[in-house]
């Protein structure tokens, strides 16, 4: 209820804390079936099987609000709102970070409390994360070798990942603004190019240089939090293979120093 003051407060008679009748808290939220969606799997009960699932699953629901921000960012580059596409890309970096400093939670978990419980895990592994896939392959790192390894893959998840392989990234979006802007990129030395002439004359491209480094800031973030993950790995199993049936630590590596954006990276040397 608003007051003449303007201020609000509890309707006459109630207290506060009532005023939820018609919708709650928990029922706008779905507490019930959210708080429901953690079960651990071990016999006997190993006490971090809850963190370890509650971590993943924070994990699935950031990537989801990522995939939001992305294809939004994505979108109003497409429509040429360059100021929009960054302010998505900032929270994008943000929640990223966010992200990174998660790892520190799972790392308080000793090698040993993870092993009363890693064996029922087998052969689940974050490698199936759907999402974090749609999340490369939005960005612009399209490795449809991805599809063919993933078998468990339900056909609605199989449909996701083949929708984000056929439609643009955010780099396809980028590319378009360029053009757009009469900026040659029909070759990947033309992009360079162009990517020179943005950044040499901020006077009159300074918001597309911001959205390149924008664009290079949340390629930086994908590539800390690999590297922070393969440290987490290393920590908990060693060299020990995934219990995805990867070579683990190794396989991961390798992974480590994926770019999305090497354009980005390699103007650096021509300016
Ligand atoms: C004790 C903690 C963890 C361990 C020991 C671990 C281990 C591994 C290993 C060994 C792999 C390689 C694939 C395999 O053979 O399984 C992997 C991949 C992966 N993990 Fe983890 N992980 C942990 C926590 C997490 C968390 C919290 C996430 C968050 C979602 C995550 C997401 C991923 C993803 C997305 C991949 C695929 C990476 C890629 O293909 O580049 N992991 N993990």
């Amino acid at each position: 209820m608003t007051t003449p003051a303007g201020r609000s407060g509890p309707a006459p008679g109630r207290h506060f804390g009532e005023e939820g009748g018609l919708l709650t808290y928990g029922g706008y939220l779905r507490l019930p079936e959210l708080l429901a969606q953690q079960v651990p799997q071990a016999d006997p009960p190993a006490h971090d099987e809850l963190l370890f699932i509650t971590v993943h699953q924070a994990y699935e629901l950031w990537f989801q609000q990522l995939l939001h921000e992305l294809g939004a960012a994505r979108d109003a580059m497409a429509a040429a709102q360059t100021w929009r596409a960054r302010q998505l890309l900032g929270r994008a970096h943000v929640i990223e970070r966010l992200l990174v400093s998660q790892i520190d939670v799972l790392e308080t978990m000793t090698p040993q409390d993870f092993l009363e419980f890693r064996a029922v895990l087998a052969p689940a592994s974050g490698f199936q994360s759907v999402q974090f896939r749609e999340l490369e392959f939005l960005s612009g790192a399209k490795d449809e070798r991805f599809l063919a390894r993933f078998r468990a893959l339900t056909d609605a998840e199989r449909a996701r990942l083949a929708q984000r392989l056929a439609e643009p990234s955010l780099w396809d979006a980028f590319i378009g603004l360029l053009r757009g802007r009469g900026l040659r990129v029909e070759a990947a030395d033309q992009v360079l190019a162009s990517l020179v002439t943005i950044a040499r004359d901020r006077a009159s491209h300074d918001d597309l240089w911001q959205l390149a480094e924008d664009l290079l800031t949340h390629d930086e973030m994908a590539g800390l939090w690999r590297a922070r993950h393969v440290q987490m790995v290393e920590r908990q199993i060693g060299t020990k293979s995934g219990t995805g049936g990867s070579t683990g630590a190794p396989y991961l590596h390798k992974r480590v120093p994926l770019r999305y954006y090497p354009l980005l990276w390699e103007l650096r040397d021509w300016l």
